[in-house]
């Protein structure tokens, strides 16, 4: 399950252990965290820990080692993790006092000070405390001695103010325990998500909508209310990106087994699958109902999967078929084959349509496709809040926990230990491993609740100096990303994915009546702000996420642009963009998305404002009817 990490700075009375066990001398810091909120692994790493008792024998201690770094997780006492679950990593500096853990430095210190900007740790690493704390003094004395350029002064109190903001005090310390011992430091990348929340600003937003946010889009439930004076502030990103796109257009395709036959009008549909507007509606209707089966089919052909996993066709089609019909299982407005289908094409979008295929191996493209197609496999059209207030067989079987997620990935790898359906059935033991992982990773990084936490662990990841994304963390995000899409796609798809998801949600607030369960947000079919709703979802949800997504796709992807561009691969770099200047060019994608979101916002933007004269109206004429005599 998802665990939050979490980075301590603290002063302890013991040496520090290295990888191998040993105790290293007094100085030793952590020297790198990957925070894995997600639960995920970072590929190719081989994380090895195992647990120290120190010389005093108070304090256990666990080290893990990770891409070639050792950590030292413990706690105060001997817990390794935290009551929050999170787990503390230790920075060790026994021979400094808390009064002396960053001593001012000498003048010595202050003039052998290098003022070089470009060179510094990232910000919200232990060693860019001193660092920062070391050029405030040196910028002190300087000014003081009216001898300092303002560039210098700039570059350095601005890379002082960046450590600052990633750090605080861990206020979840006992007041006492904090008197007691250092300050705990915490780095701000990894404070919990309702902060996040609470850092963004609601500016026109109606309570509703924000409760509504609130509730699905964190861990709060639906039913529990913030305190009053805790108003929520939302933030969007500040700025998108422009557009391009660099595609290895190399399909893998093979065509020369027995495959599936398609219908001539399916054929047809599928000429315009590399569409970000791909008319997923219209591949329902040619295919007779059955848009998963050839979509899935002619995907996981495409990518060549059928044919590097030794896919037999006929299992592959059983499976799609049975996916399908799991997806038509409670006939949801919303929740059914077509959203499947579409999510999954948005997903190739962005594998081939940004370069990301590149960037993945053959069994990293295998699972994004097949968690695409099964991610809300045998969706009952009802919300995780629904079955959790409900107390449904599945949120008993879950524990509440991303019940619906776990449902579509238990159920999806339960098909597939049937023969007939078993497209793993030629992957060797570690390629299943990493394909389960992989998928379970990915789908129940859709769970809605995780959504805020999610974009922020991926933005600070990338505010970073060097930032390494993991790849199970990408293509979580992509897929995240495609599953609320639609609001970024052409205003007629757009509208009515919205009109389907809000029929389900009005189906879903008809049970709760039925049960004399309070209505989820959304799901009143008599009091819902529906343009409202949707400018909410649009503004703080789906732009913020295409936002981070391009930041990512653009981080991982431009040093591939470049090594690309440096070699004779036929792969050709037309992604770029000029930035102005002639030599430096900087990788950029293509967002179709960005001017479908503010085309539709501004058409709910207007639909909104029609409502609310319509409501003031009928408000008027409800108070001119004057009151009925008979009492
Ligand atoms: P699901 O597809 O399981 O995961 C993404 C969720 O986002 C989806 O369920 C809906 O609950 C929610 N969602 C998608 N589109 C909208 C929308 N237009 N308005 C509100 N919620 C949405
Ligand atoms: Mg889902
Ligand atoms: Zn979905």
């Amino acid at each position: 399950m998802m665990r939050r990490g979490k980075v301590l700075l603290e002063s302890s009375r013991q040496g520090s252990v290295d990888s191998k066990g040993n105790v290293a001398n007094d100085k030793e810091l952590v020297h790198k965290c990957h925070s894995d909120p997600g639960g995920g692994r970072a590929l190719g790493a081989n994380p090895r820990t195992h647990r120290h008792r120190s010389a005093s024998g108070a304090t256990r201690k666990c080290v893990l080692t990770l891409d070639g770094y050792s950590y030292v997780i413990g706690q105060h006492g001997s817990l390794i993790e935290n009551q929050q679950g999170a787990l503390t990593i230790v920075r060790r500096s026994s021979s400094r006092s808390k009064a002396e853990s960053c001593p001012t430095p000498t003048d010595e210190q202050l003039d052998s000070l290098d003022l070089d900007t470009e060179h510094l740790p990232a910000v919200d690493t232990p060693d860019a405390c001193d660092k920062a704390a070391l050029r405030l003094r040196y910028l002190l004395r300087q000014l003081n001695k009216g001898e300092i350029s303002a560039e210098t002064l700039q570059k350095n109190l601005h890379y002082a103010a960046k450590v600052l903001e990633a750090v605080y005090i861990d206020e979840t310390k006992p007041a006492v325990a904090r008197q007691q011992s250092a300050p705990t430091l915490v780095f701000r990348r990894l404070a919990d998500e309702d902060d996040e929340l609470s850092e963004v600003q609601p500016d026109a937003v109606p309570p509703e909508v924000r409760e509504w946010l609130a509730s699905t889009f964190t861990r709060q439930l639906a039913t529990a209310k913030r305190k009053s004076d805790e108003k929520p502030k939302f933030r969007s990103v500040a700025h998108a990106i422009r557009a391009g796109i660099f595609v290895d257009r190399i399909y893998r395709r093979v065509t020369s087994t027995a495959l599936m036959q398609f219908p001539q009008d399916v054929i047809r549909v599928l000429k315009t699958l590399d569409e970000w507007s791909f008319d997923v509606f219209a591949l329902h209707e040619a295919s007779g109902g059955a848009p998963v089966k050839y979509l899935g089919y002619e995907l996981l052909n495409r990518y060549g999967m059928i044919h590097k996993f030794k896919v037999p066709p006929t299992t592959l089609e059983n499976f799609l078929n049975r996916i399908e019909e799991g997806y038509c299982k409670f006939h949801n407005p919303y929740h059914n084959n077509l959203h499947a289908a579409d999510v999954a094409q948005t997903v190739h979008y962005m594998l081939c349509q940004t370069g990301l295929m590149n960037w993945l191996s053959d069994l990293e493209i295998f699972a994004t496709l097949v968690a695409a197609v099964v991610h809300d496999y045998e969706h009952t059209g009802t919300t995780n809040n629904f079955h959790v207030m409900s107390g449904s067989d599945t949120a008993l079987l879950y524990n509440d926990r991303a019940v619906l997620e776990n449902h579509h990935i238990s159920a999806a790898f339960r098909l597939m230990r049937d023969e007939e359906c078993n497209l793993l059935q030629n992957l060797s033991r570690e390629e299943f491993r990493e394909f389960r992982t992989l998928v379970i990773d990915m789908v129940l990084a859709t769970d809605m609740s995780f959504h805020f936490q999610q974009l922020k662990n991926m933005r600070s990841l990338l505010s970073l100096a060097e930032p390494t994304v993991d790849k199970s963390k990408a293509v979580s995000l992509i897929l995240h990303c495609c599953d609320i899409s639609h609001p970024a796609k052409r205003w007629d798809l757009h509208h009515r994915w919205t009109m389907s998801l809000l029929d389900e949600f009005f189906l879903q607030g008809d049970k709760e009546r039925d049960l004399g369960l309070p209505f989820s947000p959304l799901c009143d079919r008599n009091n819902t702000l529906v343009a409202e709703s949707q400018i909410g979802f649009i503004e703080f949800i789906v732009e913020p996420s295409m936002g981070v997504c391009a930041d990512m796709l653009e981080c991982i992807l431009g040093p591939l642009h470049s090594s690309s561009k440096n070699s004779t691969s036929s792969a050709e770099p037309i992604n770029e963009e000029s930035t102005g200047n002639e030599n430096s060019t900087k990788f950029k994608i293509r967002k179709p998305w960005a001017t479908c979101l503010s085309d539709n916002k501004k058409i709910w933007k207007e639909q909104a404002a029609k409502d609310a004269e319509a409501r003031a109206k009928q408000e008027e004429e409800n108070n001119s009817v004057p009151p009925t005599t008979e009492e």
